[in-house]
């Protein structure tokens, strides 16, 4: 059964200017420990490829936290909701802590699909309770 969906639109440009003006602290507040260290890896290739990345993690936090209909309000919070990869590419939501303990208490199970382009990030997340 559908428990909830999400969905969100980042202004790349928003994200830039703030990594512009906070720095890796910025990255630090919406990554969790191991999206920090792809970012840190992406951006010392190529600073804009760090960019979309902090873009399209933000996004996609942000509609899983509309899907589990919280909002950015514990348990919800941005470095217990981590966006991870699957062999085949597809990303996946990895939760942790609190968030994780929450959740696996309702029964829930999240999908989630991200998308970019020049200017903006978007993502749909699909939560269904088992
Ligand atoms: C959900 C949230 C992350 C979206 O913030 P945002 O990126 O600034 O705004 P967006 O344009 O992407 O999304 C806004 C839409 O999210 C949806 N939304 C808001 N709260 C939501 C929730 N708890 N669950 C699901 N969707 C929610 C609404 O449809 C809202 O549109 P509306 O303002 O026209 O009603 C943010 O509103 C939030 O964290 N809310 C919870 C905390 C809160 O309510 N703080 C204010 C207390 S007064």
């Amino acid at each position: 059964m559908i428990y909830g969906i999400g969905t969100d639109i980042c202004d790349v440009r928003r994200i830039r200017a703030s990594v512009e003006r906070h720095g890796e602290r910025f990255a630090q507040k919406i990554l969790s420990d191991v999206e920090f260290a792809t970012w840190t890896a992406r951006s010392a290739r190529w600073p804009e490829r760090g960019i979309r990345y902090l873009a399209t993690r933000f996004s996609a936090k942000e509609a899983f936290s509309k899907a589990i209909g919280l909002g950015m309000r514990l348990p919800m919070s941005w470095r217990l909701c981590e966006v991870g990869k699957l062999a085949s590419g597809k990303p996946c939501i990895v939760l942790h802590g609190g968030l994780k303990t929450w959740f696996e208490s309702q029964g829930l199970s999240a999908h989630v699909s991200v998308t970019d382009e020049t200017d903006y990030a978007a993502s749909f997340c699909v939560v269904e309770k088992i």
